[in-house]
């Protein structure tokens, strides 16, 4: 997409428009869907509508700042990029794109372990905070070999994604053929062709590949991304409890965040097993359909949280009110996903920069419209109940 017309979207909605437009239906369905029936994708954004921003005026609102801290670490606003796997299917650049696009928004970018770029190459290129996200594989020898590796590129947090015990039942996917990789039968070419600009941008870039399990199949022939998602889907152990994030938080040099929790109960044990943040996410409604609303059970998380985790909201995001409501029933910052893979899609670097940009700007506007001059000021007595 050309910078110009990059440069008319005005909100995340016309991104996502214009990432459908540029991706073949089967890759968009695969970025925008969610599980079965997709109620908890649809609440996660719907269920901000259930609370207010009670605004107060005539207190000098020319000066704002967005900047907060999230363990410790300065950000410049307080959303945070959630980690997605496979940033190559939506554009060439991938990883690449959104790591360099996170740095120059000053925010902190999470690295999936399913990135198609490398933890040593994203970590050389940029200065930016970073975290890395894991899950618990069965191969508990390669879960250490991710923590030296995120440790030496320079990655200060480990997330730790809890909500995957088993795939999802994605029926979008299932319905649009889409596999990973994608696969060119007959009837995926079809779709594939409405879409020249992305196919030529798809094989002008590298072959997808996860790189940071590509060693793991020695045999260079099975190096594609077909077995190798085989490969990773063995690896997830239904059988991990709290023992296993007990094992991580003794053998991770630095803050543990704990992503996917849901019940109060969950959190209060977050808390006893040594992890420093919790990330209150359902995984963008892609796992458990029927899963609440982050921002529904938000209050509730951060009351059994106390004081000695912070508390993240991911999920729904798509407005710079969102994010007002969710710091005012506690949540110390945000994470978006989907947001800045709409921009990825549309634009690659400048699309996710755009996508960055629109939503900072919109907090920092929405905090001026309701009275708060920094984050600080952003507290529960902003939020009402909607009746
Ligand atoms: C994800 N998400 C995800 N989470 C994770 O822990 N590891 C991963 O590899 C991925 N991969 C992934 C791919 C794609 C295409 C999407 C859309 C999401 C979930 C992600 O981190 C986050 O929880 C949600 O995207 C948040 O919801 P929103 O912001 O997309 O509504």
């Amino acid at each position: 997409m050309s910078a110009a017309s990059l440069n008319k979207l005005g909100n995340i909605a016309e991104i996502r428009e214009a990432a459908r437009r540029r991706l073949p239906s089967p890759l968009f369905d695969f970025l925008d869907g969610g599980a079965e029936d997709e109620v908890t994708l649809r609440r996660n954004t719907e269920a901000f509508d259930r609370w207010s921003l009670l605004p107060r005026f005539l207190s000098d609102v020319s000066q704002i700042d967005p900047s907060t801290t999230v363990l410790g670490q300065r950000i410049g606003w307080p959303v945070m990029l959630a980690p997605t796997g496979m940033s190559r299917f939506f554009h060439k650049d991938g990883e690449r794109a959104v790591a360099r696009a996170a740095d120059a928004a000053d925010t902190v970018y999470t690295l999936s372990t399913m990135s198609s770029v490398s933890i040593e190459e994203i970590g050389a290129l940029t200065q930016g905070p970073k975290w890395f996200q894991v899950y618990c594989f069965r191969d508990r020898d390669l879960t250490l070999e991710f923590f030296a590796r995120a440790k030496a590129a320079g990655f200060t947090g480990l997330v730790v994604t809890v909500d995957v015990p088993v795939s999802a039942n994605r029926e979008r996917d299932r319905r649009s053929g889409m596999t990973i990789p994608p696969t060119f039968t007959p009837r995926m070419l079809a779709k594939f062709a409405t879409r020249p600009g992305w196919v030529l941008d798809y094989f002008r870039g590298e072959p997808p590949v996860m790189a940071n399990v590509v060693h793991k199949l020695s045999d260079g022939s099975n190096k594609n991304v077909s077995s190798l998602s085989q490969y990773v889907n063995r690896q997830f152990d239904p059988s991990i409890t709290w023992k296993d994030i007990a094992w991580m938080v003794e053998h991770w040099d630095g803050p543990l965040i704990i992503k996917g929790l849901l019940h109060p109960a969950d959190a209060r044990r977050a808390a006893t097993v040594g992890a420093k943040a919790i990330i209150v996410s359902n995984h963008g409604g892609r796992q458990l359909d029927a899963a609440p609303a982050t921002i529904e059970v938000l209050p509730r998380m951060v009351e059994a949280a106390g004081s000695g985790l912070e508390v993240i909201l991911d999920g729904g995001i798509r407005r710079g009110t969102h994010v007002l409501k969710a710091l005012a029933l506690g949540a110390k910052a945000c994470m978006i996903g989907r947001p800045y893979l709409y921009g990825l899609a549309a634009g690659g670097e400048r699309g996710v920069a755009l996508a960055l940009l629109l939503l900072r700007d919109e907090i920092i506007r929405d905090m001026a419209l309701s009275g708060a001059r920094n984050i600080a000021e952003v507290t529960k007595h902003m939020v009402l109940p909607v009746r």
